[in-house]
């Protein structure tokens, strides 16, 4: 009896809950599919040649350049430029205790504080509680409200259909490894192995991912819809620098999301190479980066000091295809979902 109600904490939502879509605390339960047809998810090829795109025509991504005050501080202090994995650092505890945040109380605590200020005549604290609340109320839209940042919806159907059994998938700074869970969900069977080498990814990032998220995906036994959860899925994580791994041509599936717009021109061809060094012969990489947008900039300005630790370009879906083109791909499938470019390439 008490397993029981252990698992149903734990595993709240099954296959009674498709299309249903609820608003937790820290972010959206999301057991609604796609609508396909209508474009509102996936909206693919877009180029029809890529062996004709130039970079005359389609001019190079857009660097933000808002730097977290961390950082800047930081390089005061130290006299140098931050280092890359350092910035990583400072970058993934800053970013993970948004995930983890209670936004509906949060709302509530800081807007009594303003309130308290502004009734108190304290005009510095009433600057510093307006800009709180902005970056509170624009996590609580993109976030939790719309979903853009996990988008179940948008990265299932950019999954969706893949020519892979059991498949062995790599996720290359992995992070928390949120698509990867929503892969195996998809292709029941898989093996996972998350790298990255900022360690509190592993210890914090992976291990307070909620236990109770649903990921959709397919039942093996039936082919039907089946909700899965992280600890039902065969996940091992790796801390390393993705340069020193020494696996072969063995994975299915490598994939990254967030990885190729955090280095210049000169270092792609390298993050590129990184993808198809552990690619079987047939398989798949998988990309995404964030799309650029008026609201992508204007989010990346006001998330500064969340979000801008380390180098970042925003790029469109073309700029990112010819990275992937150029770098010796066939891209299988191309799209926009929300506030993401997804790519899927075979080596060529
Ligand atoms: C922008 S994050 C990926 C986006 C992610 N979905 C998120 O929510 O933060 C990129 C991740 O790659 C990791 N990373 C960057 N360079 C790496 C390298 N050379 N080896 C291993 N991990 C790396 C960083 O530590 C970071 O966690």
């Amino acid at each position: 009896m008490l397993k029981l109600q252990e698992n149903e904490l734990s595993y709240p939502f099954s296959e009674e809950d498709l299309e249903t879509t609820l608003l937790m605390p820290s972010y959206r339960v999301e057991l609604r599919n796609a609508t396909h047809g209508k474009d509102e998810f996936l909206n693919a090829n877009i180029v029809n040649d890529w062996s004709q795109l130039t970079w005359k025509d389609i001019g190079r991504p857009y660097e933000v350049k808002t730097v977290a005050k961390e950082r800047t501080l930081w390089e005061k202090e130290n006299q140098e430029r931050m280092p890359v994995k350092t910035s990583w650092e400072y970058f993934n505890r800053s970013f993970h205790e948004w995930f983890v945040k209670d936004v509906p109380t949060e709302l509530d605590e800081k807007m009594k504080a303003l309130t308290g200020h502004v009734k108190q005549f304290r005009f510095g604290e009433v600057k510093e509680a307006i800009g709180d609340l902005v970056k509170l109320r624009l996590w609580n839209y993109v976030h939790r409200i719309e979903d853009g940042i996990w988008d179940p919806r948008g990265k299932r159907a950019l999954f969706e259909g893949l020519d892979v059994q059991k498949p062995k998938i790599l996720f290359l700074g992995a992070a928390e490894g949120y698509e990867a869970m929503q892969l195996s969900a998809m292709y029941p069977g898989a093996e996972v192995v998350l790298v990255d080498y900022d360690e509190y990814c592993k210890t914090h990032r992976f291990e307070e991912f909620p236990e109770s998220y649903p990921f959709l995906g397919a039942n093996p036994a039936t082919g039907s819809t089946k909700v899965w959860y992280k600890n039902q899925l065969n996940i091992e994580y790796v801390v390393d620098d993705i340069r020193n791994l020494k696996y072969g041509r063995e994975f299915d599936i490598v994939l990254s999301v967030g990885l190729l717009e955090h280095v210049p021109d000169d270092h792609k061809p390298e993050i590129m190479d990184m993808h198809r060094r552990f690619v079987k012969p047939g398989g798949y990489i998988i990309m995404t980066t964030p799309r650029d947008q008026l609201k992508s900039r204007l989010y990346y300005k006001v998330m500064a000091d969340v979000m801008n630790h380390t180098y970042r370009e925003l790029m469109n879906i073309q700029q990112m295809g010819l990275y992937v083109y150029e770098s010796g791909f066939d891209i299988v499938r191309h799209c926009y979902i929300k506030v993401h470019n997804g790519i899927i390439a075979k080596p060529r």
